[in-house]
């Protein structure tokens, strides 16, 4: 069952929404300088990506995705390439998101029993609808204390609640390898089968290769109790 409280959405009896829930009814802590942890989850929201936003000190390590949001993301936007919403939190920018549409081979898809359900709907077609998260980023300032991972519970349930209107099952991640344990670990993405013997050597390719990415996807109909 949906129910919406604080403009955003949760399913009752889910255990990722109780979080989004207890954390609507937080009681608001203003503190100056930084923004901590805690005050940053309570208050976050998201916003179009427009002109009006200043990212001259976004930074979030990152070049390629500094340069993405600083330089090609409106203009994607404005194509209709890819939909960029800011994280911003007193008017500060801690993150961003980006989504397209997209779709998975079913031939990817790891368990068995969700690719079988599937071909019984879709006889005729070899993939699945999908949306891809193009890029996702949290400024430095903010990374490695859980903020993270809270926001993607966040996109998870706004892509939840799309599929009220549009057709797509998997969310799909082109992750860094750096960021494999993110995904993976903490918010329970799965990785290709073919990618599980190249997993075992995740250290040596983060210091090889950083750039190198990983195919993800997160079966959406999972989110649903
Ligand atoms: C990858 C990224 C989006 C993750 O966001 P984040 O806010 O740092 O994520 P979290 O803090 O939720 O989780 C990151 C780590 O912090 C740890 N962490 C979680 N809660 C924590 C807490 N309260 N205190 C300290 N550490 C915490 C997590 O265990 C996790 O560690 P691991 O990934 O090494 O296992 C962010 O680091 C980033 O933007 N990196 C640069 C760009 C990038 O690589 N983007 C991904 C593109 S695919």
């Amino acid at each position: 069952m949906l129910l919406k409280i604080n403009n955003k959405i949760i399913i009752k009896n889910n255990k990722l929404i109780k979080n989004i829930l207890i954390n609507g009814f937080y009681c608001k802590i203003k503190r100056c300088g930084n923004m901590n942890k805690d005050y940053i989850i309570n208050n976050y929201k998201f916003e179009k990506l427009s002109e009006k936003h200043d990212l001259s000190r976004f930074d979030c390590g990152n070049n390629d995705l500094n340069d993405f949001i600083k330089n090609d993301a409106l203009n994607q936007q404005e194509d209709n390439l890819s939909a960029t919403k800011v994280v911003i939190c007193d008017g500060e920018i801690i993150g961003f998101f980006s989504l397209l549409s997209d779709s998975i081979e079913l031939k990817k898809i790891r368990d068995e029993k969700t690719k079988k359900s599937i071909k019984i709907h879709l006889p005729r077609v070899k993939k699945a609808p999908a949306i891809k998260i193009g890029r996702f980023a949290i400024d430095k300032k903010y990374s490695n204390k859980g903020i993270g991972s809270n926001i993607m519970e966040h996109i998870l349930l706004n892509i939840l609640e799309l599929t009220a209107d549009v057709g797509m099952r998997f969310v799909l991640i082109e992750a860094y390898a750096k960021a494999y344990n993110f995904y993976v670990k903490n918010n329970k993405f799965l990785n290709l089968k073919k990618d599980d013997m190249k997993l075992e050597k995740l250290d040596k390719i983060i210091e090889r290769n950083p750039q190198h990415t990983f195919y993800l996807y997160h079966d959406i109909k999972k989110l649903k109790v």
